[in-house]
């Protein structure tokens, strides 16, 4: 039993010792951190024996990327996770240079079934190969298949590239096992691509459902499809793309929704839509699990390749993921909102309702905290004279982040500069966003050093990092023109 092999016991065996003494005061509240070491990519995020499961690409023995394990917790509210052991290490043939990313389904007869991308040397002396592999378990300890990979590039249409082949996500539909994965191509550069199986064993190609041809980026990472709402949802990470001149997309690695339906008979997806999940600086690789009362549920890696290696490693720990989120199709978009299970977590109320904001800074009493979730409604038409508003948090003598909504530019732009962040890379990030029935909603939520904000009820989010020390906890206000707004918080805890 693979389970039993000596790099995944190694493994395990250094949870024991290590992972005990991180204190929970060490990480946020609830936001997943990895056990101990290094995490990245969601992955196998499913719902399983009455419980969620998440799996994470993991490197236990430091807090930078290593040879690639898979984490793994469990938790029954999305917001509590207990973890579970190490799930996979680098130990057969078909994966000594890495467990990477994947996904996991539950299997009719009652066993889990991971598939992920096994990456190991090209004996031409090229670049690693990479190609999929299979490991079937009881949700806590899996066996690798005899026949890894079992989706090897041979199964690639011709052009595709066999360095970058990887991220299958898995689910079942219909008596079948179907895979989207990721791979390159000289012309139709990073594209989704469609496997199926009977058994999740015996893999057959079956189409290219998108691709880039270079418009949308270059490699694809991380893919995931979905229906919902009588929409089709392809959603993907795009490495070196080009901003766009609408200002969807910025350059560099970004995290991409085309939407659009999908004719199954046809194996055919036609994408009408293309937007960027996630307007903040930290978010990529995300995942999505339908749970048992329908809902769709995304949760990412809350963090940026482009920036991690100079972030500080103060915590035994690095690496961590979203809040999950319950998705929708609203308006042609796909939106984003905290799962209703945060309400469980709201402990004081505080209501400031028909709030006058003035052109001077201003504090609304009890309204401070670095746990909190912030609902702010700029009551806009109410307020024709109000050109700017600024709403700073994480704020004492010396620190501040702020949100700032310029009216007439319907832009609202997120700026962490005098956070105490000395990661390289931008430090602000805008977005456009007109206001609805004459108001703006912004819904902020802070875990000590993480702020996700919700914008027009889920419509745009932007997530992003603090490296603020905790005691910054103030909140202030102002509206050149003044305002009226309404502010409601609920501490977390
Ligand atoms: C995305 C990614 C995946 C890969 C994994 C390796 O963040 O590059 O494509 O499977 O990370 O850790």
């Amino acid at each position: 039993m693979n389970h039993t092999s000596s790099l995944l016991q190694k493994a395990r065996q250094y949870e024991q010792e290590h992972a005990a003494q991180i204190t929970t005061s060490q990480r946020p509240l609830f936001h997943l951190t990895p056990q101990i070491g290094w995490m990245n990519d969601t992955n196998g995020f499913c719902y399983y024996k009455g419980q969620y499961h998440l799996f994470y690409q993991y490197y236990p023995y430091d807090r930078v990327w290593g040879p690639m394990h898979w984490g793994h917790a469990v938790s029954s509210d999305l917001l509590h996770w207990q973890y579970f052991p190490a799930a996979l290490a680098p130990d057969t043939p078909a994966d000594q240079n890495g467990c990477f990313s994947g996904g996991a389904t539950p299997m009719p007869d009652g066993q889990l079934l991971l598939v992920y991308t096994g990456v190991r040397p090209d004996p031409a002396g090229g670049p690693d190969l990479q190609a999929q592999c299979v490991a079937i378990g009881n949700g806590m300890d899996f066996e690798k298949q005899s026949g890894n990979p079992v989706i090897d590039a041979g199964l690639l249409p011709k052009g595709y590239s066999a360095h970058d082949f990887r991220d299958p996500k898995v689910w079942q539909e219909n008596g079948l096992y179907h895979c989207v994965a990721v791979s390159d191509h000289p012309q139709n550069r990073g594209s989704a691509l469609l496997f199926e199986s009977e058994d999740g064993l015996h893999w057959q190609f079956c189409t290219v459902l998108a691709a880039s041809n270079g418009q949308l980026g270059g490699m694809w990472e991380c893919p995931d499809f979905f229906a919902l709402d009588d929409t089709q949802v392809l959603v993907v990470s795009p490495m070196e793309m080009q901003p766009d001149a609408a200002g969807e997309f910025k350059a560099g690695k970004n995290t991409m929704a085309l939407l659009g339906c999908y004719d199954p008979a046809a194996a055919r997806f036609t994408p009408q839509a293309a937007q960027r999940l996630d307007h903040g600086l930290e978010f990529y690789a995300p995942q999505t699990t339908l749970a048992p009362d329908g809902r769709r549920i995304l949760i990412s890696w809350l963090e940026s390749w482009e920036s991690c290696d100079s972030a500080p490693r103060t915590a035994p720990w690095f690496g961590r993921m979203t809040l999950p989120r319950q998705l929708k199709v609203q308006n042609g978009r796909l939106y984003q909102n905290p799962v209703q299970e945060l309400e469980a977590l709201w402990q004081n109320t505080v209501c400031h309702t028909g709030a006058f904001i003035p052109n001077s800074k201003i504090t609304l009493q009890d309204i401070r905290g670095r746990c909190i979730d912030l609902h702010v409604t700029l009551r806009l038409a109410e307020s024709p004279a109000c050109s700017c508003f600024v709403l700073r948090f994480a704020q004492n003598e010396q620190y501040f982040t702020q949100i700032t909504y310029r009216a007439a530019q319907q832009r609202l732009e997120f700026d962490r500069s005098h956070s105490g962040c000395r990661r390289n890379g931008p430090h602000d990030c805008a977005v456009t966003v007109c206001p609805e029935d004459g108001a703006l909603t912004l819904r902020l939520i802070l875990d000590t050093d993480s702020a996700e904000l919700f914008i027009n009820h889920g419509q745009r989010t932007m997530s992003c990092l603090l490296d603020t020390p905790a005691q910054a906890e103030g909140i202030t206000f102002c509206a050149e023109g003044g305002l009226w707004a309404d502010v409601v918080m609920h501490t977390l805890g």
